[in-house]
């Protein structure tokens, strides 16, 4: 089969969607795990990491690129086969209008896109905010380095920041729950036995990385900020 095949299969479009799914599914839990520095009442170790990772410089540039390629392919698979959904739906349709309303799957997969491309913009006002944020530097261990801590706990003593986070991080959850399911099951790992642990497992990623990430601004928020 050459690539441009699998690139257009219906099983290849969904292979790619649930890869690079899988892939930020990876990305968002481990960086839920290095936020967690930042409920650390001493700015340093958090400041200490994000400093090592800049300094691995082109190691981390690859990283990053990887993470914005797989979006971008995501994103457009994702469209692609949602728009393709609908057209094969929008026949169906048509022969069996009698029918009742779309089912509890249909649903759930209907608002992948619109939870995915909210989710998009939540991203890049997120990097704005912080990556690309107020810049304050102090010394630690003699070094001049950033205090990200200090942008990120300036960034939720605010109660509408910290509500914005809220809504979208429980948008992440919805997303992650089909998603991470959704992707198993392109990858094959269904079955009388798997399917049922998939959607466990869906469920427990999902509620894991939204209670974390709903419960750091909060704590934030509830310590009185930097
Ligand atoms: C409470 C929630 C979150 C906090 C406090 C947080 C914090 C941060 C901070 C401080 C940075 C800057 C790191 C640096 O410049 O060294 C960052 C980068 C980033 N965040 Fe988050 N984040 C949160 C949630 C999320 C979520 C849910 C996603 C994805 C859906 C996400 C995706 C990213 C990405 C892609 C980067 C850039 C990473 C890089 O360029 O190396 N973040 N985040």
């Amino acid at each position: 089969m050459r690539a441009s095949q699998i690139f257009n299969s219906t099983i290849g479009k969904k292979l790619i969607l649930g890869i690079t799914g899988l892939m930020w599914a990876g990305f968002v839990v481990i960086h839920l795990l290095e936020n967690l520095l930042l409920l650390n009442p001493d700015p340093d170790p958090f400041n200490k990491w994000a400093h090592t990772l800049i300094s691995l410089g082109p190691a981390i540039y690859f990283a990053e690129l990887i993470l914005v390629v797989s979006l971008l392919f995501h994103i457009f698979y994702a469209i692609r086969v949602t728009l393709e959904n609908r057209k094969a739906r929008a026949v169906r349709y048509r022969k069996s209008v009698t029918k009742g309303g779309a089912s509890r799957r249909g649903i759930a997969t209907a608002s992948m896109i619109y939870t995915g491309l909210l989710l998009f913009i939540f991203i890049i006002i997120h990097l704005q905010n912080f990556k690309y944020g107020t810049v304050y530097m102090y010394t630690v261990d003699g070094q001049q380095i950033r205090d990200l801590y200090r942008t990120v706990h300036e960034y939720f003593s605010d109660p509408l920041n910290v509500t914005y986070y809220i809504v979208m991080m429980i948008l992440l959850g919805l997303h992650l729950s089909h998603g991470v399911w959704s992707a198993t099951q392109s990858l094959g790992l269904n079955g009388p036995r798997f399917t049922p642990f998939m959607t466990k497992l869906g469920t427990a990623v999902a509620a894991i990385v939204a209670i974390g990430f709903v419960g750091i601004p909060l704590f934030l928020l509830m310590n009185g900020g930097a």
